[in-house]
């Protein structure tokens, strides 16, 4: 029997709450599998930074390094700890651990009500595919005069030939295994020298993928037509940053951030990929045990993917499917399920 090493970094606020369900639903699986899970839970975050002065210990990334993947709630506690701090050790493991690929699905289940008036099921399915190793997030600058008049804050993204043409094939590919559409989304008419890469190497690579259509926007309108004409959009590439924005529009358009989940992919599987929804830690709701947990479950059914327990993967995301056609709301969604109310509907459904 396989044994799963899997580190749970369940981090701060909600982040704690919905991998709770997470883990539960996994659990729940387990019950009937081939395999086994081992958990290293991680104490990680802010809370972690009160007691200890650091938000991860030192060796963190070597803690992670064996695991054959990590899951994550969420990091961020801004009320005590600024943002840069709490979250660098989220981005160096993406980074670290060439994660390169942030896979993040929007798609409309049926019973949801979407934000977009008149779209349904059919009109909202598309994954944003994020460059998630490099360009605008890389730890590449400065300040200088700290505090005085003059002070300067310089950084600088960095778009490698090889970033940019690997997490265009990796668009690609999976754009083969859908609705063979690939968008490509920069903002090149005005910044001319990464986002020209960009361009330069979709040209280079559409032709070996003949069988997929291309088309490319520009940032700013590419999110008008998020909204606009949401059926558009299949497989869509973008760079870190834009990718980071596009995401939480696509979570809200396909229902809220509840219900968003995403991977931080090591495609070669040198190292484990992380699974996390889009969301962060929520300190408005946090506390409240109202948070929706799809999210997370979805996450958790992303890692099973990437683990190769497709089988089971697809019975979550049934499960969730059918709880959400059947009506079981988190306030988010406009009802009143507790997060752990919400985490018994899916195991009912995955009992059934
Ligand atoms: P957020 O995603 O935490 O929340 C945005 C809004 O969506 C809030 O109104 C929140 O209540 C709602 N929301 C989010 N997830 C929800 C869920 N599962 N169920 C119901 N409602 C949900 O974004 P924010 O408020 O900008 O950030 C809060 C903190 O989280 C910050 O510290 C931020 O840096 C951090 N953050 C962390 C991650 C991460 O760990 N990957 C991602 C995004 C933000
Ligand atoms: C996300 C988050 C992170 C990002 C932050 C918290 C660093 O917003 O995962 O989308 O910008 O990548
Ligand atoms: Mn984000």
């Amino acid at each position: 029997m396989t044994t799963y090493q899997i580190a749970i970094f369940p981090g701060d606020g909600i982040g704690i709450e919905v991998t709770e369900q997470a883990v539960r639903v996994l659990e729940e699986l387990e019950q009937h599998a081939a395999y086994s899970w081992a958990w290293n839970y991680l104490p990680w975050g802010a809370e972690h930074h009160r007691q200890t002065g650091q938000v991860a210990p030192s060796d963190f990334l070597e803690v992670l390094r064996p695991v054959d993947a990590i899951l994550l709630g969420a990091v961020g506690w801004p009320e005590t700890l600024p943002d840069h701090v709490t979250l660098e050790p989220l981005v160096r493991i993406r980074q670290a651990f060439d994660q390169y690929a942030c896979v993040r699905p929007a798609r409309l289940f049926p019973g949801v009500k979407s934000v977009l008036a008149g779209k349904g099921p059919e009109d909202i399915d598309l994954v944003v595919v994020r460059e998630n190793s490099e360009g605008e997030y890389v730890n590449n600058g400065g300040r200088f005069k700290q505090g005085q008049p003059d002070e300067v804050a310089l950084q600088t993204a960095v778009h490698t030939r090889r970033g940019v043409e690997r997490i265009m094939r990796y668009g690609f590919e999976l754009a083969r295994r859908r609705r063979h559409r690939l968008t490509m989304i920069t903002k090149s008419n005005a910044m001319r020298y990464s986002y020209v890469l960009w361009d330069d190497i979709l040209d280079e690579l559409a032709p070996q993928y003949a069988d997929v259509e291309t088309d490319r926007q520009h940032c700013d309108a590419a999110v008008m037509n998020f909204v606009r004409r949401p059926e558009h959009f299949d497989v869509v590439v973008a760079s870190n940053l834009f990718g980071d924005l596009l995401t939480d529009l696509g979570g809200i358009i396909s229902g809220g951030l509840g219900l968003a989940p995403s991977t931080n992919t090591n495609p070669e599987r040198t190292y484990p990929s992380m699974f996390e929804p889009v969301h962060g830690s929520a300190p408005d709701i946090a506390g409240q045990g109202i948070a929706n947990p799809i999210a997370a479950i979805l996450s958790a059914a992303l890692m099973l993917d990437h683990l190769g327990e497709a089988a089971d993967a697809e019975r979550i995301r049934t499960a969730v499917a059918r709880t959400l056609s059947d009506g079981a709301q988190t306030p988010d969604l406009g009802g009143s399920l507790t997060t752990e109310q919400m985490g018994t509907e899916v195991i009912r459904r995955l009992q059934e």
